[in-house]
């Protein structure tokens, strides 16, 4: 078994050279400590927090129980002061992270996040990994965080203008030349997009959110919606080469717009010999259903006008949806249908799912998700398994500000009938604390 010991506490942290704000970390930095796991083996993480308002942590895209899912549909919120243990064993190999799962879009914007890397057998062999964490900040003239809220803000998700890699703004990498590196990268920030490109050069893609996919595919862009993860093989290049790790324009129907903009350079150095060895086979993933498998359940997102709140977020038209539940062991085919004008990030807690069509097109490869975009008045057919770990999950647009605003589902996932009724009468008495 591993053991972790974490705390979540006020900081200070140095974004770019002598340039401090007032924040969150896990471990007091930002990201948090990279979480190193192993198939099979039992983890332990023994959270404290030392904040001043509760949280939780939620290990995104992780196959845990459920009651480790670090919700409060799970459990009750951590309180400054005290500590609470969670225990889980990850099934699979990949690039995942954690974050809290309270007052998401202030803990998250203030620093709390981290990477949680679990290796497997078999994994492809690199002269170098990184993890890179990108995010974005959005500062007052001060060089404070900007007050949260507003209705820009609610509509388009917070962004911000100082781009982060690892929790510095436009670093500089450094990469030998003739070597092929690993880069797990994941999108942390709070709604941006990330259309992301390294000089426009080519790299392989070998993974997504549930690990490794069938073969590496050969790409100069690849799109990562807020809280998605891609593994991708760069290089090797030439020395001397200086490359901009940057983000494509997106346009995502945001009241604010961007264009290319920075997030990194990547210099190359003098050559080093190469130990690299990628199969051309990196696993098998059989499908889950025939692309044209008959959807059992239609989840609707869409925005609407509010007289209280001026926007809301909704799912099949309500805030907080409380959906059926799911059987173990019943292939689950939704049609997650996306009403509004703007493009969301679908997460799907604790279970991975394989994108059938968008639109009625398959995708380029078969992969495991965790997080798949909806574009503008889309259907995207996902097919998932729910395994035997019934209890309360969630589904929700991974815009923190979509989330808070209620853009989610909750539902159960239940061993028999009995269940079903027990875990859903539950819920519906859970559901007012939203
Ligand atoms: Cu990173 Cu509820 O999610
Ligand atoms: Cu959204």
């Amino acid at each position: 078994m591993k053991t972790v010991e974490i705390e979540a506490r006020q900081t200070t942290w140095e974004y770019r050279p002598g340039q401090t704000i007032d924040a969150y970390g896990y471990d007091g930095q930002v990201p948090g400590p990279i979480i190193e796991a192993r198939v099979g083996e039992p983890l332990e993480v023994r959270f404290t927090n030392r904040l001043p308002e509760p949280t939780t942590i939620h290990w995104h895209g992780l196959r845990v129980p459920a009651a480790m899912d670090g919700t409060d549909d799970v459990q009750p919120l951590v309180q400054p002061g005290e500590t609470f243990v969670y225990r889980f064993t990850p099934p699979d190999a990949g690039t995942f992270w954690y974050h809290p799962h309270a007052n998401e879009a202030e803990q998250l914007e203030k620093g709390l996040y981290g990477a949680l890397v679990v290796r497997g057998d078999g994994e492809p062999i690199v002269d170098r990994e990184r993890v890179l964490v990108l995010d974005d900040l959005k500062l007052d003239r001060r060089g404070q965080l900007a007050p949260f809220g507003g209705l820009k803000q609610r509509h388009d998700g917070r962004e911000g203008d100082v781009r982060l890699v690892n929790g510095r703004a436009e670093p500089e990498l450094r990469m030998a030349a003739g070597q092929i590196e690993r880069w797990r990268v994941i999108n942390a920030a709070s709604a941006r997009y990330v259309r992301l490109s390294i000089g426009g050069r080519p790299f392989r893609i070998i993974g997504t959110d549930g690990g490794l996919i069938e073969q590496p595919v050969t790409a100069t862009e690849v799109l990562l919606p807020a809280a998605d993860r891609i593994d991708i093989l760069v290089g090797p290049f030439e020395e001397g080469e200086t490359l901009d790790v940057q983000a494509l324009r997106y346009l995502r129907m945001t009241m604010g717009r961007r264009g290319t903009e920075s997030f990194a350079t990547l210099r190359v150095g003098p050559a080093e010999p190469s130990v690299a060895l990628i199969p051309r086979r990196l696993r098998e993933i059989p499908a889950l259903a025939a692309l044209d498998a008959a959807p059992n359940r239609t989840v609707k997102m869409s925005v609407g006008p509010s007289l209280r709140r001026g926007l809301d977020f909704l799912v099949n038209g309500e805030r907080h949806h409380q959906d059926k539940p799911v059987r173990v062991g019943e292939l689950q085919v939704w049609d997650i249908v996306n009403k509004s004008l703007m493009d969301h990030p679908f997460h799907l807690h604790g279970f991975f799912f394989q994108v059938l069509s968008v639109n009625g097109q398959p995708p380029a490869f078969r992969s495991w998700e965790d997080v798949v975009n909806l574009p503008p008045r889309s259907t995207t057919r996902i097919a998932w398994m729910p395994d035997d770990r019934p209890g309360n999950w969630m589904y929700h647009c991974h815009i923190l500000e979509h989330h808070e605003a209620g853009m989610m589902g909750h539902f159960a996932v239940a061993r028999e009938d009995s269940m079903l009724q027990q875990t859903s009468q539950h819920q519906v008495h859970h559901h007012h604390q939203h």
